[in-house]
């Protein structure tokens, strides 16, 4: 611990002391403090929005579609600004950290992830400067080495914008991979809607599950198997938090997300 340092200046020290700026990792706590937000300024889309998300904590959101999650997302890494109200991250408004490093401490996984016409490797790396093993590494960790290694040529493979050559699961798990090299203190992931076979989904599963060792992470789930070992879900309403809990109080107060569980269980 250095001495007389805000926690956030502490971490850049840390992380500008590090061999590679990525090898930090610090859990950090986010804060909604009275967030209202709308994409028009007469419609809020997100209402009067108030959660503390604990470092380490693995927290769910949940909700009908149009609910807010994804503009949640949006706005903690700051694709918009708040309308009203702030977000802080260890207690410092989103507004006043540099935009670098909101990007070097969270890795956002968004439901659409994109790829790029490039090799296997750069889409891990996003043209940065790592060593091959650490590519490597990555992707063992995250359950999509194997595949790599059965692409003609490996990581030097070229994949094809938006990535029509890949199936969506091995798209996310490559989605993954570029997550874990960055190790982030935050991992955001706005899960895929796209219906994946029981054997891909157990590895994701698998993966997520090493992903977000010692991180704070949001996760948007569709598929509400995903969330069943956060730590806290909260459900959103056009907006608002409606409800909060782990799994099995959520189904006990029999609210929304019971209503939404069951009706998953009825799709199978
Ligand atoms: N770029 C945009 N401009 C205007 N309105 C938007 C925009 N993006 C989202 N909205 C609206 O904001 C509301 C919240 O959308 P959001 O994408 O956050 O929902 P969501 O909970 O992520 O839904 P889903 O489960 O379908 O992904 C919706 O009513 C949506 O129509
Ligand atoms: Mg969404």
């Amino acid at each position: 611990m250095v001495q007389g340092m805000p926690p956030l200046a502490e971490a850049i020290a840390v992380a500008d002391q590090s061999e590679q700026g990525a090898a930090l990792v610090k859990a950090s706590e986010i804060r909604f403090e009275q967030v209202l937000f709308g994409y028009k300024s007469d419609e809020y889309v997100l209402k009067d929005l108030n959660f503390t998300i604990h470092p380490g904590e693995k927290v769910a959101l949940v909700g009908p579609t149009g609910a807010g999650k994804s503009s949640i997302i949006r706005l903690l890494c700051r694709l918009y600004d708040v309308s009203q109200g702030e977000i802080r991250l260890d207690g410092v408004n989103i507004r006043d950290l540099p935009q670098a490093e909101l990007r070097r401490r969270m890795a956002v996984i968004l439901q659409d992830g994109f790829l790029f016409a490039g090799d296997v490797k750069s889409n891990i790396t996003l043209g940065e400067d790592y060593p091959l093993e650490a590519v490597k590494a990555a992707a063992a960790k995250t359950n999509v080495a194997q595949f790599i290694e059965q692409l003609p040529q490996g990581y030097d493979t070229l994949l094809r914008e938006r990535g029509t050559n890949l199936s969506g699961g091995q798209k996310q798990l490559l989605a993954f991979a570029r997550a874990a090299i960055r190790n982030p203190g935050i991992l955001i992931l706005d899960e895929a809607t796209a219906n994946l076979d029981v054997g891909t989904e157990a590895l994701i599963q698998d993966a997520l599950e090493k992903l977000l060792e010692d991180r704070t992470a949001i996760i948007i789930a569709h598929r509400l198997s995903t969330i069943r070992n956060v730590d806290r879900i909260l459900v959103l309403k056009q907006g608002e938090l409606i409800e909060q809990g782990n799994h099995e109080s959520l189904l006990a107060q029999n609210g929304l997300y019971a209503s939404l569980y069951k009706l998953q269980m009825l799709e199978g």
